[in-house]
């Protein structure tokens, strides 16, 4: 299964076996990055794997697992966009390998070593003691129409990004991202996060914008077509009904391959 496949069957785990992993693959996810689709690859990440016997999380919402991996970010422009885009493509090979992996964003680490770097994101994961996939109609998620604002036409290519966008994983679902899209571009904002709660609420949506790109960029590797991630400064004062604008996918091949 690739990678691309994968984004059309996985679902967050949260039941586990209580199984030793291959020392190999957990090598594999401390170096997770080189090769991946990376928007800002000058930001320093390092990944950090521990045990649930180490008791190194406190927060909400944890789920009981063998592992979790800690991303750690330098702190620059875009980090948790970049952030998000590299650990669900590590939650993606994970699920090609037929390990599940569920985001731990209400959870914190107790003890952290790193001192230039901060903590973004844990994810827990595991051989799964439920099933690792399901179904594409399975997947609860708003249709298209709700997500997408159309200016002009809307290509065969646009409709595979979007199709990849829509099924990423959010916090507790919340789908708190819309696109505009135009001829030769995909914008992406993200909810304005309400007043209480506003930190917290804004690092997820970044990083979950961060998961809806690594699905677009995924698509693209995976299709044959290029695209490049982009910051446009005309578009970063326009408000779209309640959310901010994050980036967007410039489509470099205009040609209908798909
Ligand atoms: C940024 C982020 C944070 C999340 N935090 C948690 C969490 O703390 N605990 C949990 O059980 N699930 C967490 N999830 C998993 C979501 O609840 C799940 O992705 C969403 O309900 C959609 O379900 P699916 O992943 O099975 O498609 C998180 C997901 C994301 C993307």
């Amino acid at each position: 299964m690739t990678r691309y496949e994968a984004i059309f069957r996985r679902k967050s785990v949260r039941k586990y076996r209580w199984e030793e992993l291959d020392p190999r693959l957990l090598d594999a996810v401390e170096h997770f990055g080189g090769d991946e689709t990376c928007i800002c690859p000058d930001i320093a990440v390092r990944w950090k794997i521990f045990r649930y016997s180490d008791r190194n999380m406190k927060g909400p919402f944890q789920v009981k697992a063998p592992y979790y991996v800690a991303l750690y970010s330098e702190v620059k422009e875009n980090y948790l966009v970049n952030a998000g885009c590299l650990m669900e493509q590590l939650s993606l090979y994970l699920h090609t390998k037929g390990i599940g992996s569920c985001y731990q964003g209400g959870a914190s680490l107790r003890r952290s070593e790193e001192t230039e770097l901060v903590p973004v994101m844990i994810m827990a994961f595991g051989r799964p003691a439920e099933p690792l996939e399901r179904n594409r109609e399975d997947f609860r998620r708003l249709e298209l129409k709700k997500l997408v604002k159309i200016h002009g036409t809307f290509g065969k290519i646009q409709r595979k990004l979007l199709e990849a966008a829509r099924l990423a994983p959010s916090a507790i679902n919340l789908q708190p991202w819309r696109f505009v899209v135009t001829e030769n571009r995909i914008h992406i904002f993200a909810s304005k996060p309400a007043h209480i709660g506003y930190q917290f609420r804004k690092t997820m949506n970044l990083f979950g914008a961060g998961i809806v790109l690594s699905h677009m960029l995924i698509t693209a590797e995976e299709l044959w077509f290029d695209v490049e991630y982009q910051k446009l400064d005309s578009i970063l004062e326009k408000d779209f009904q309640n959310y901010f604008y994050v980036g967007s996918l410039l489509i470099l091949d205009e040609s209908e391959k798909v």
